[in-house]
């Protein structure tokens, strides 16, 4: 298959086949706006309730939201049981494909309802209760899930750790949460290799000493490897799971019953633990996923690619798309296990229909080549999404032309672990999508880029200087943190100080309006640097950067400068092709393509082509250690980084 770039269009309005169907409609705008609450109300009545709530929000002590007070569900009910009954117990709700090839299954929702029982009923047995924390430390593997449905089943708290992490982390987590159960596997696949999972459990407990809360170790079986074991705390979870009974009837909890805990890192070097309940949460995680997705369970074959160690997965993997029935295709490798075309064959073989994915892995696939994607039918293709910082122009159209056949819509999706859900995207099917911009806030959420006084910004003007600003939320939202673990001091310092007087939430982001009213999301606070006076994110320059063809990824830090305040420091991976030019003339063009691009004062003082960016293992680039790189200080805490001998590679290219 061949296709060239149609002309770049500065807007991209849905099809009128797509609009015809969508379930998104101008009207649910009208209807949030007209009555905000009732319209939550109604969004809620998408789940199921034992007992019906009597106030949809109380936030008389702001910021400690309650939504849907008074009302009583079960969220694994939610998530599997009311399908069966339903009548849609034969459909798949999850199509698992392993690493190694040709290791998948796929699991209907009837299966996985007698799954979930039979690990609530082992957790039961393991004196699991309503309140208590439980940690999943497991690769991608249909447990993780089974286990975290358990748990939200019991009205026990999940605390998902990636399985990237470290033992110490884990510790830090196990000990900040006092969970009573740890759950992972022997080992974990890991670009072909069975490496071993269970020690870091193993190292992580030990390190407790005698304050250690965790009385059991359930592990299931992955790999086949040798693994340690403490007899007594450890168990296989194929001997007390799969012996369970498949009966086990859900309790109905308070819509504010905690649901999970995930931690995140903020400025200071300890991770918060941020806490999500459960019918607000629910409520909005289905139904941002019905309509930013445009789901139609009966015939969409969903993928979302992230990983259930992170807010995306938990939203968008598992309550999301199980609470609205969906069929879906969870990924346990890496993108290039065994080769370039694993998500390309993934594609074709399932049929999938919407896929979700992070604008880091979108660039990774450009630096492959869109020949790998083309060798693959991938016309199930009806919607993509996008997540997890801004994705520059030039990946979107890339994103839509090789991916989406140049016509599928593009949803960019703006939120935060903290939101819980999808805040900010366009509603495919109505909104005329600009690329690189998340759009308007949903119906239903309320947000605004405002100055350093509070003040809304005004519009961009289509020429000439746009300001940015910090971006709030200044209203509550039903998915919203309800707190951080153990520390409601530092929730109202983190989120709420900044614009107290207002009572609004800051998000920690830049972003500023384009002239069409759209909010352009710029990337963290702490990201924006300062030229003489001027802001300019790093966003904004890494986006001129990689809109060079010969540009595959561009990282810019500010870094401190006696005469700028900051100067702008980039750092490139060139494209493989491109190396017909020598590096020094490539930097000029480069300098020059900013100056073109954004202004002359957003052109780096130093451009460095280096071979690879540092990571975390999520895929952020760390914008930290290369402020640390280009001020010629000592590396800061490299323990996060994927692969720490980057710098080495980094620090030779200089
Ligand atoms: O800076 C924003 C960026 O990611 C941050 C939230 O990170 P995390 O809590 O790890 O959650 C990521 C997945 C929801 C935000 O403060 N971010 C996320 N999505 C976007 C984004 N920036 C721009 N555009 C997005 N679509």
């Amino acid at each position: 298959m061949t296709q060239t770039y149609s002309e770049p269009r500065a807007s991209y309005a849905p099809s009128d086949d797509f609009a015809a169907q969508a379930n998104g409609t101008v009207e649910l705008y009208r209807q949030a706006e007209d009555d905000r609450l009732e319209f939550w109300s109604q969004q809620a009545d998408r789940l199921a309730w034992a007992t019906p709530f009597t106030e949809v929000l109380d936030w008389s002590n702001a910021p400690f939201a309650k939504w849907f007070v008074g009302g009583r569900l079960n969220v694994a009910y939610n998530c599997v049981d009311r399908h069966v009954e339903a009548g849609n117990g034969d459909r798949v709700a999850i199509h698992w494909v392993g690493e190694p090839v040709d290791d998948a299954r796929s699991i209907t929702y009837a299966e996985l309802q007698d799954e979930v029982c039979r690990a609530a009923n082992a957790l039961t047995d393991l004196g699991v209760v309503a309140g208590d924390r439980v940690a999943i430390y497991m690769p991608m593997v249909p447990e993780a899930i089974v286990a975290m449905l358990a748990c939200a089943r019991l009205g026990a708290m999940h605390s998902v750790v990636f399985a990237g992490f470290s033992a110490s982390a884990l510790r830090a987590r196990i000990e900040d949460a006092q969970t009573k159960v740890v759950v992972t596997t022997d080992g974990q696949y890991r670009r072909g290799q069975a490496v071993p999972l269970k020690p870091a459990v193993d190292d992580a407990v030990a390190g407790l000493g005698e304050t250690n809360p965790v009385e059991h170790v359930l592990v299931v079986r992955r790999t086949g490897i040798d693994t340690p074991w403490t007899e007594g705390r450890d168990l296989w979870w194929d001997e007390v799971v799969d012996s369970a009974s498949t009966e086990h009837t859900p309790d109905a909890f308070d819509a504010e019953q905690p649901l999970f805990l995930l931690y995140t890192s903020g400025t200071t070097g300890k991770p918060k633990g941020i806490v999500h309940t459960s019918g607000g949460y629910l409520t909005q995680a289905s139904y941002t996923h019905h309509y930013v997705f445009d789901l139609k369970p009966e015939r969409d074959v969903y993928w979302c690619t992230a990983d259930i160690g992170w807010v995306t997965g938990h939203s968008y993997i598992v309550y999301g798309p199980l609470s609205n029935g969906a069929t879906q295709v969870v990924y346990e490798g890496t993108p290039a296990s065994p080769d370039e075309h694993r998500h390309f064959q993934i594609i074709e073989k399932y049929g999938v229909t919407i896929y979700y994915t992070a604008p880091t892995l979108v660039r990774t696939f450009m630096k492959w080549g869109r020949e790998i994607a083309f060798a693959h039918d991938l016309s199930s293709l009806r919607l993509l999404g996008s997540v997890g910082e801004p994705i520059n122009p030039e990946a979107w159209r890339w994103y839509r032309l090789v991916f989406g056949g140049d016509a599928t819509p593009i949803v960019d999706t703006w939120w935060q672990t903290e939101t819980g859900a999808a805040m900010i995207a366009p509603l495919p099917g109505v909104t005329a999508c600009k690329p690189g911009s998340a759009m308007g806030a949903l119906p239903g959420i309320s947000a605004k880029i405002v100055d350093d006084d509070g003040n809304q910004l005004e519009p961009g003007t289509e020429h000439g200087e746009q300001p940015s600003g910090y971006l709030v939320l200044d209203k509550p939202w039903p998915a919203m943190l309800r707190g951080i673990w153990g520390d409601p001091e530092r929730f109202k310092e983190t989120y709420w100080s900044r614009f107290a007087e207002q009572g609004w939430y800051f998000a920690g982001d830049g972003a500023r309006y384009g002239h069409d009213g759209e909010i352009w999301v710029l990337g963290r606070i702490d990201d924006v640097m300062n030229v003489s006076g001027h802001r300019i994110s790093t966003a904004e320059v890494e986006s001129a950067l990689v809109g060079h063809a010969g540009v595959a990824e561009a990282a810019v830090v500010g870094a401190s400068d006696e005469s700028t305040g900051q100067a702008i420091c980039a750092f490139v991976i060139l494209k493989a092709h491109h190396t017909d030019l020598s590096h020094e003339q490539m930097v000029e063009e480069l300098r020059a393509e900013v100056a073109k691009e954004i202004s002359p004062i957003a052109k780096p003082r130093e451009i460095h082509v280096v071979p690879e960016l540092p990571k975390t293992r999520s895929g952020k680039i760390m914008r930290r250690l290369l402020r640390d790189v280009a001020e010629g200080r000592e590396l800061g805490d490299t323990s996060t980084l994927m692969d720490p001998g980057v710098f080495e590679a980094i620090r030779a290219a200089r």
